[in-house]
């Protein structure tokens, strides 16, 4: 079976996503102490690693992270890791570790309000991008991209809900692909 490890800093619902699709999480690590993925981690007996970076120190941070990600990991998945990794870090893992992305990339990459960016930028065009993770940011070869078109009645809200819902099913059928 291949082990698959999560990071994830937030709300956690790619991890569900990823989890009831069917593919086992082997443990999620995350930098936030009262993010909710950890109460989602607990409910379906995934273990969680909290590391929080309260040194502010990156190395340490990574170091602390780099002990708890087992060596024969096949695939590290970014679920909204909210964190810019070093290129020591990035070069570790490199072509084991994918991201998701709330855009098209090359647009809107390296912040964390992709969505709230485009709506007011003006954009009818959304999406979402899957990718290998590079130590330059958002900026890793493209597995896989899906657009959502903007409708007349759509809001920021509305039009974050349907990104996220393409989340939820593009990112498990991604990593299945991958590690099979
Ligand atoms: C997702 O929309 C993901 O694309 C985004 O964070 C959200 C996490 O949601 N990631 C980024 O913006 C990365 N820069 P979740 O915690 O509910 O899975």
């Amino acid at each position: 079976m291949k082990k698959v490890v999560v990071m994830a800093s937030g709300e956690g619902s790619n991890f569900s996503a990823i989890v009831d699709f069917g593919i086992i999480v082997d443990r999620v690590i995350t930098d936030n102490p009262n993010a909710n993925v950890i109460k989602r981690a607990e409910k379906v007996n995934v273990p969680v690693f909290v590391v929080e970076n309260k040194k502010k120190e990156r190395v340490w941070h990574e170091r602390t992270i780099l002990e708890i990600i087992p060596e024969d990991t096949d695939l590290i998945v970014m679920a909204g890791y909210m964190r810019i990794l070093t290129a020591w870090f990035c070069n570790k893992w490199k072509d084991k570790m994918v991201n998701i992305h709330p855009s098209l990339l090359p647009a809107f990459g390296g912040g964390c309000h992709a969505i709230e960016d485009a709506w007011n930028h003006g954009c009818t065009v959304f999406g979402i991008t899957v990718h290998w993770v590079i130590p330059e940011v958002d900026a890793g070869p493209i597995i896989t991209q899906r657009a959502i078109h903007k409708f007349t009645d759509d809001t920021l809200e509305s039009i974050t809900g349907k990104i996220h819902r393409v989340e939820h099913y593009v990112y498990p059928e991604t990593i299945k692909k991958l590690i099979s």
